[in-house]
């Protein structure tokens, strides 16, 4: 009754019930040295001597002599058998005891797929036996459509005779039951009758494996237009669609450049490896899974698209790319022109121009880029907005500022909108519409990434002595000179303070218009009225100055901060880099983030002081 439960089992029972905090919930235990001492449950004493040592995970009563392990004693203690025990400590210990299957299950089920496995192989050898003996056409076809024998025999190509039972016959003179050849989804169970025929015949039959080799199902194509095209096996205990990729068994052992060509077909997957492009998969009739994704992740860092070149496989690609974009993966996409699969594709032209196109396929992002320009191809202002606008919403998920920047260069003269209508759009900034072409446009940007990265709560303080700063100015329009002789344009972070400031700088002689300032930049009422309901009380120019200098140092340094953190994590994450090389630069990164936490301090202690003074 005891091998009910794997050894291993009991043995993670026993480590997480520690003998001693057991029994320890059921009695009081003394500690004496190194054990422990209790008056005995088990018969009836005055002075201890039930003893209990963690050291060997025992107990023992010199009283009446009873002993054993924390099973032993939970079954005393509670009157249960051996099963009810482990299973309460089980439960204890937070172990999913009926997630452990029993043992003899789990050998019943391990036997059982061996016993599939078996089936299907054996299956499979006489697809290909019919193919290579009992059937011409089927050969014909194989040879017609350009595969050599070589490349028939290492993907294991079959032909299923057009007869009702013929495979199943065979399978059941080599011993196996027709429950398991229906199990192994290779047989069908007919509707009224009680009797079984083949689900395959007068197909071309592609052997479907799994990464380790096994024979998992089939493919089963017909030879004509007639419908369905293909056929496969259905789902079963071996066989699961949606985490199995064709040819991946052998495409693992062939991948160069840590790359996978993605492709959609049996047939392009077996056309491109007779070329000697062994990194091709494919999915099985269904679309890519997450599953698929995650597979994927294990054997390469670089997936090329190659759907086929019709409207079906543009949409499978952006489907695809969605879900192998969580992963991480460099994603690729290889278009290919009228209509053609990479089969059809790589016939016609060869392998030199399919290996060129495969090293020129576009990233993702350029790939979704092209798709929008060719939804709104024309010249009318209608087409370019929209063109702006998809563009944008493409390049948001672009995360590196570096990056996004890049593909914004790229494509500003290809699709004709500028690069700051882009950010604009990307920001959902309003541009402001009075310093076109200004010479700190380029700054505007990168001081609203500041922004970005900035938490809110930490930009407060300097945001306020901009304002203050700004309604200074406004007010004592004489200081502005002088204002401007310790700090710049520049260092105001928000965009809109900027464009306030610059106006008040060009203003400065000009009262009436300085008075009238919202109506002047109407698009930034809002900002203005902020700065002009802001109560200054008594504060001097310096005061604010300075308040000003050391909030903005604040804030950089915060940035900077930020920026630290967020390398740190991008090393952790590197897989490119040893151990050795992350410790190194994590320690390099900790010394900065070391030295700014310091001048944090010291920023801090300063403003104390002044607050106190
Ligand atoms: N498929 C399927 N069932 C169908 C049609 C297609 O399972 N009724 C799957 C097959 O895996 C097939 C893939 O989808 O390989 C792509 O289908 P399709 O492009 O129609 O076929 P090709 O692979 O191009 O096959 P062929 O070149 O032989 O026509
Ligand atoms: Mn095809």
């Amino acid at each position: 009754m005891e091998s009910y439960f794997p050894e291993e089992i009991i043995e993670e029972i026993k480590e997480k019930n520690d003998v001693v905090d057991v029994i320890g919930q059921y009695l009081q235990l003394k500690s004496i040295g190194t054990s422990h001492k209790a008056l005995c449950p088990f018969h009836n004493e005055k002075t201890p001597s039930f003893n209990v040592s963690r050291e060997k995970q025992f107990f023992k009563c010199f009283g009446c002599g009873e002993g054993g392990d924390v099973i032993g004693f939970v079954m005393k203690m509670e009157n249960l058998d051996f099963i009810e025990a482990v299973k309460l400590l089980a439960h204890r210990a937070n172990i999913d005891i009926e997630f452990n299957a029993p043992k003899e299950e789990m050998k019943q089920k391990y036997n059982q797929q061996k016993k599939y496995h078996m089936i299907n192989r054996l299956a499979g050898r006489y697809f290909y036996n019919n193919l290579t003996q009992r059937s011409n056409t089927a050969l014909n076809y194989f040879k017609q459509r350009g595969l050599n024998i070589k490349i028939i025999k290492s993907f294991g190509l079959g032909y299923s005779l057009n007869n009702w039972n013929d495979l199943l016959n065979y399978l059941k003179k080599e011993g196996y039951s027709e429950k398991d050849i229906e199990e192994s989804g290779l047989i069908v169970k007919s509707k009224n009758k009680d009797s079984y025929y083949d689900r395959f015949r007068n197909r071309i039959m592609f052997p479907i494996f799994d990464i380790r080799g096994n024979v998992i199902g089939f493919g089963g194509r017909v030879m004509d237009d007639s419908l369905p095209k293909y056929l496969n096996s259905p789902e079963t205990k071996l066989f699961n669609k949606s985490e199995t990729l064709y040819g991946l068994n052998i495409a693992r052992k062939n991948i160069v450049d840590e790359q996978v060509i993605l492709v959609e077909g049996y047939m392009d997957v077996i056309a491109l490896h007779q070329e000697e492009f062994k990194n091709a998969v494919a999915t099985l009739g269904t679309s890519l899974t997450k599953g698929h994704a995650i597979l994927l992740k294990k054997y390469c860092k670089e997936v090329v698209i190659c759907f086929d070149g019709d409207s079906a496989g543009v949409k499978a690609t952006l489907r695809s790319i969605e879900i192998l974009k969580d992963t991480g993966l460099n994603i690729k996409v290889l278009i290919l022109p009228n209509k053609m699969d990479p089969d059809d594709y790589i016939k016609k032209m060869g392998k030199i121009v399919f290996k060129e196109a495969i090293e020129k396929a576009e990233g993702y992002i350029d790939y979704k880029i092209h798709l929008a320009q060719q939804q709104f191809a024309s010249d009318s202002v209608e087409d370019k907005v929209k063109l702006g606008k998809s563009v944008a919403k493409i390049l948001k998920e672009v995360k590196s500022p570096i990056e996004q920047e890049a593909y914004i260069k790229k494509i500003e003269t290809k699709i004709g909108i500028s690069k700051d209508a882009i950010m604009a759009e990307i920001y959902g900034r309003k541009r402001p519409s009075n310093i076109d072409n200004n010479k700190y446009s380029s700054n505007y940007k990168r001081n609203n990434k500041y922004i970005e990265s900035v938490p809110i709560i930490e930009q407060k303080g300097h945001i306020i002595a901009e304002k203050q700063l700004i309604k200074y100015m406004l007010t004592n329009p004489q200081s502005i000179s002088s204002v401007f002789q310790r700090i710049t344009l520049d260092d105001f972070v928000l965009e809109e303070h900027r464009i306030i400031v610059e106006y008040t700088l060009n203003h400065a002689d000009d009262s009436e218009k300085l008075e009238k300032i919202i109506d002047y930049l109407p698009h930034i009422t809002k900002e203005i009225k902020d700065i002009l309901n802001i109560d200054m009380k008594e504060m001097n120019i310096n005061n604010a100055l300075e308040k000003y200098k050391v909030d903005i140092t604040k804030y950089q340094l915060l940035y900077k901060r930020n920026q630290l953190k967020q390398q740190q994590s991008q090393i952790i994450a590197n897989e490119n880099l040893n151990k050795e090389e992350v410790e190194k630069q994590l320690l390099k990164l900790g010394m900065e983030m070391m030295s700014i936490n310091i001048e944090l301090q010291k920023l801090q202690t300063e403003e104390r002081r002044e607050h106190n003074e």
